[in-house]
């Protein structure tokens, strides 16, 4: 660090599963010069599951993340099927994905409102708003803008009043309010501030359709080696319905508040988006999935390199390593845990210090950014039917090009596209099933004898989760766990910088910035939420070892 360089460190960056610490280098004029990000937390669920009988890893790897439940449910228990060879019946594998995508859809929404929409949404600023104003103002974004009575949003004001009179300002106190990067005007403030209390509902419907075919959630049950247990729900046409209408009221959300919000977000913050803040280096990987006909898939799988959106090279997944040089872990894989230097600053001034419980995977020797814009991205290029419409229009009316939406501002527009994309889906999955159910195909289960598959044998799941790709790894020896690895979405995006020197998403997305107010740098948080962290699921123990783990080379040199 040159001497004119200042260390600002925020910590935590998250308002849940938080755990994620930031350590910025920025010059005299508050530009960042150098990013360090770092995860917090130290886990180990590969540990606990050792010795344990393959059939049980589901319900341990879900406890990875309190948030993620159902996606490390379903990538242990899929792992554990390609170790054994095992084909899911399609049924089982729709009322999979039936779980999946309804958890998409509230990841992605709590993720805006609750979890990112007050680095654009002054509350304060919404104290001062016109109700009839804010009515008008809504028409620009939709046709049908959701709640839009002059009645509701006065009634949001006086909410917003009785919050602030008590002294009791709950989730909205902690923030920069009046902070020079607010740009939203105090009608377009209301628009959204009323929209997150709304969305406090909608959360509490689609985890109900979470829990239909999961029996609960957090952490569904119904996922089993071989198949789903949820039968009588899937035979049900009651419950079929019940789930069909909570995604009916989630599209209404998404199309009249969710969406229009982005393109408002959009239009107020073009020149931030067209000046690109917030892109990381351009590399992007999807593994694809969620196939809805014969072939054709919700998600395309494929590698950007540079933001060379023209050539889309096939994913590989031999080319993933992991590195721990910056991580604290020992070579031969134990903890090495020693973040602070003598005067209790982090021990981050150096590329060669380690920073983080988070290890560092590479594809093809590259950081990646995963998740939505990742899968938009790639899935667009292929030219997947669905998709393109959504991206098409979104693109047309915010009057950006593709290229903008890698950006802080372009992940969230990505990220709403996908879900509005994901309810379409939801509906052609729902007819599938019913035709299969229809024609007398009711198989839910592949029936196995676990005394007579495979004593030793190895497996790897990847699938496409909310934030991004999910792998999972298990060794088994003596039909036992042997060895198990997790790479999460998280992990991908906030890896630390290795001997290579390189910045994952997160720095390299840092890298940059200008801060206004060092002493409020809503900018960096800003940044970093648009990603989505994670910051539990990011953070897995390496393979003590070293050794390979099915397919891959898990390096710890
Ligand atoms: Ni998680």
């Amino acid at each position: 660090m040159s001497n004119q360089n200042k260390k600002i460190v925020i910590d935590p960056i998250t308002r849940i599963e938080g755990h994620l610490r930031a350590e910025v280098e920025v010059d005299e004029t508050g530009v960042v010069k150098e990013a360090y990000v770092s995860g917090q937390l130290f886990r180990g669920i590969e540990t606990i599951l050792k010795n344990r009988d393959p059939r049980d890893v589901g319900l341990f790897a879900g406890r990875i993340c309190g948030v993620c439940t159902n996606s490390h449910f379903r990538g242990a228990v899929t792992c554990v099927e390609d170790a054994y060879s095992l084909v899911i019946p399609k049924n089982a594998e729709i009322i999979r994905d039936l779980i999946a995508m309804a958890l998409f859809i509230q990841d992605h929404v709590v993720h805006f409102y609750h979890l990112h929409s007050l680095d654009f949404v002054d509350i304060t600023s919404a104290l001062n708003a016109d109700a009839k104003l804010t009515s008008k103002e809504a028409h620009k974004y939709s046709t049908q803008p959701l709640r839009n009575s002059h009645t509701h949003y006065e009634e949001v004001i006086a909410k917003l009043k009785n919050f602030v009179k008590a002294g009791k300002l709950g989730p909205f106190g902690n923030c920069y309010w009046g902070h020079k990067d607010y740009r939203l005007t105090s009608e377009q403030n209301l628009i959204i501030v009323s929209h997150y209390l709304q969305a406090l509902k909608f959360q509490t419907n689609i985890s109900k359709a979470v829990a239909i075919f999961g029996a609960k959630t957090p952490h569904p049950q119904t996922l089993v080696v071989g198949g789903i247990t949820s039968v009588a729900d899937m035979l049900n046409p009651g419950r079929l319905n019940d789930y069909l209408f909570i995604i009916k009221e989630a599209k209404d959300f998404i199309d009249r508040a969710y969406l229009p919000d982005m393109k408002l977000i959009a239009t107020a913050y073009r020149d931030e988006i067209k000046s690109g803040l917030g892109r990381a280096n351009g590399n992007f990987l999807s593994v694809g999935g969620y196939e809805f006909e014969d072939e054709q898939k919700l998600f395309c799988s494929g590698v950007i390199y540079n933001h060379d959106f023209d050539n889309i090279a096939g994913f590989d997944e031999s080319k993933i390593t992991e590195e721990v040089d910056c991580a604290w872990y020992s070579k031969d894989g134990e903890v090495d845990y020693t973040d602070l230097n003598e005067d209790g600053s982090l021990k981050t001034a150096k590329n060669d210090d380690k920073y983080s419980w988070i290890k560092a995977p590479r594809y093809d020797g590259k950081t990646m950014e995963t998740g939505p814009l990742a899968r938009v991205l790639i899935s667009y290029k292929n030219k997947t039917p669905l998709i393109n419409s959504f991206v098409d229009e979104f693109l047309k009316e915010t009057d950006l090009e593709l290229m903008d939406l890698s950006s802080t501002i372009g992940r969230n527009g990505a990220r709403a596209i996908e879900t509005s994309y994901i309810c379409e889906y939801i509906f052609k999955l729902v007819s599938r099933l019913i035709q299969n159910i229809k024609y007398y195909d009711t198989d839910t289960w592949t029936k196995y004898e676990f005394g007579e598959l495979p004593k030793e044998t190895k497996g790897r799941a990847f699938l496409e989760v909310p934030r991004g790709v999910l792998s999972h790894f298990v060794n088994i020896k003596n039909q036992k766990i042997d060895n198990y690895s997790v790479i999460a979405p998280t992990t991908w995006n906030a890896t630390p910088k290795n001997l290579d020197g390189m910045r994952g998403a997160y720095e390299e997305a840092l890298v940059g910035i200008k801060i206004d107010d060092t002493s409020k740098p809503l900018e960096v948080l800003k940044v970093l939420h648009s990603f989505d962290p994670c910051l539990a699921c990011a953070v897995h123990v390496i393979d003590a070892n070293g050794i390979e783990l099915s397919r891959y080379k898990i390096k710890t040199l």
